[in-house]
Order: structure tokens, then sequence, then C-alpha cells
């Protein structure tokens, strides 16, 4: 019961996080972007990454250690659907990171060199594929956690 509990909470908690972090990394990337405002993308993508591993494992062990246990969720459409969704933001979050690293490397090693307008548009539309794919699975959520 506690167990279930501490997880429940902990799974809101990054999962608001990792949102909010999404959001952010949408406002930072703007068009004009400088050398540290790339740098501050970059860490930020990197955090991004590492919550979202925390929303998975923390998941996980709801999944296995919560009140109603794997059979309940394997039958699930609903919970199979979150999954879905879940592994279409990490595909759609690869193309982005690529960016990020190569433009840090290569705007550290060419002085003056900064990705484009039309880049950045391009790492943008991702990211704004992850923030709707992300607004589905709180509506999974809900439903698996009713048993539908
Ligand atoms: C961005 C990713 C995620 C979001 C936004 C999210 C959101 C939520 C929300 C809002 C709930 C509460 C549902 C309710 O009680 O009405 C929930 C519950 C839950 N989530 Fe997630 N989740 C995410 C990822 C995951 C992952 C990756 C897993 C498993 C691998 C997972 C497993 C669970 C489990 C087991 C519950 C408990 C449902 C129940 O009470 O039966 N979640 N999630």
């Amino acid at each position: 019961m506690l167990v279930d509990l501490v997880l429940a909470i902990l799974h809101h908690l990054a999962v608001f996080v990792l949102f909010a972090m999404l959001a952010v990394q949408l406002v930072w990337l703007k068009r004009d972007l400088d050398l540290q405002g790339l740098r501050r993308v970059a860490k930020l993508d990197i955090i991004y990454g590492a919550t979202a591993g925390a929303v998975l494992l923390i998941g996980v062990l709801r999944v296995f250690f919560g009140l109603k246990g794997w059979g309940y969720y394997a039958e699930s459409h609903s919970f199979w659907a979150k999954m879905a969704a879940f592994a279409l933001i990490g595909l759609m979050s690869i193309p982005p990171t690529m960016k990020f690293i190569a433009w840090r490397k290569r705007a550290e090693g060419e002085p003056g060199w900064l990705p484009s307008p039309a880049e950045i548009r391009s790492a943008r539309m991702y990211l704004h594929v992850e923030a709707t794919i992300f607004l589905a699975i709180p509506i999974f959520a809900a439903a698996m956690a009713r048993g539908y």
C-alpha cells in the first residue's frame, strides 16, 4: 500500500517535470540561438532524457509492485496504447537530440557557426510532435486505471 502510494507520487512528479522540461526546451529553442543558448538547450536535453528514463523506471515499478499487478495491465488496451505513445515520444526525441549534439560540437569547433533558422524550426517541429503525443498519455492513463 505504502509502496504503491510512494510510486504514484514519484510517477506524477516525474511526469510533470518531464512535460515542463519539454515546454522550457521549446521556449529556449529560439530562432536567434547563440552558443550559450545552444549549450543550455543541449544540457537540458540530457536532463530531459534522464527524466524520461526515471518516468519509465517508476512506471515499470508501478506495473509490477503497484496494487493491481502485471496481469491487470497486460490485458489493458489503454495500457498498451499508453506504452506505444511513450515509445513514439522516445523515437521523436532522437532526431532533435542528434541535432543538439552535432550543433554544439560544430559551434564549439567553428567559431561563429550557428544552426540556421530552418534547422532550428525542424528541431522545434519534433518537440511539438512530442508535446502533442504527450497530451494523449494522461487520457490513456486515466482509462487504464479504470479498467478500459
Ligand atoms: C510521459 C509519460 C507518462 C505519463 C504522462 C503518465 C501519466 C500517468 C497518470 C496521469 C497516471 C494516473 C492515472 C489515474 O490514476 O487516473 C498514471 C498512472 C500509471 N502509470 Fe503512467 N504515465 C507515463 C508513463 C508511464 C510509463 C512509461 C509506465 C510504465 C512502464 C506507466 C505506468 C503507470 C501505471 C502502472 C499507473 C497506475 C495506473 C493504475 O492506477 O492502475 N506510466 N500515469
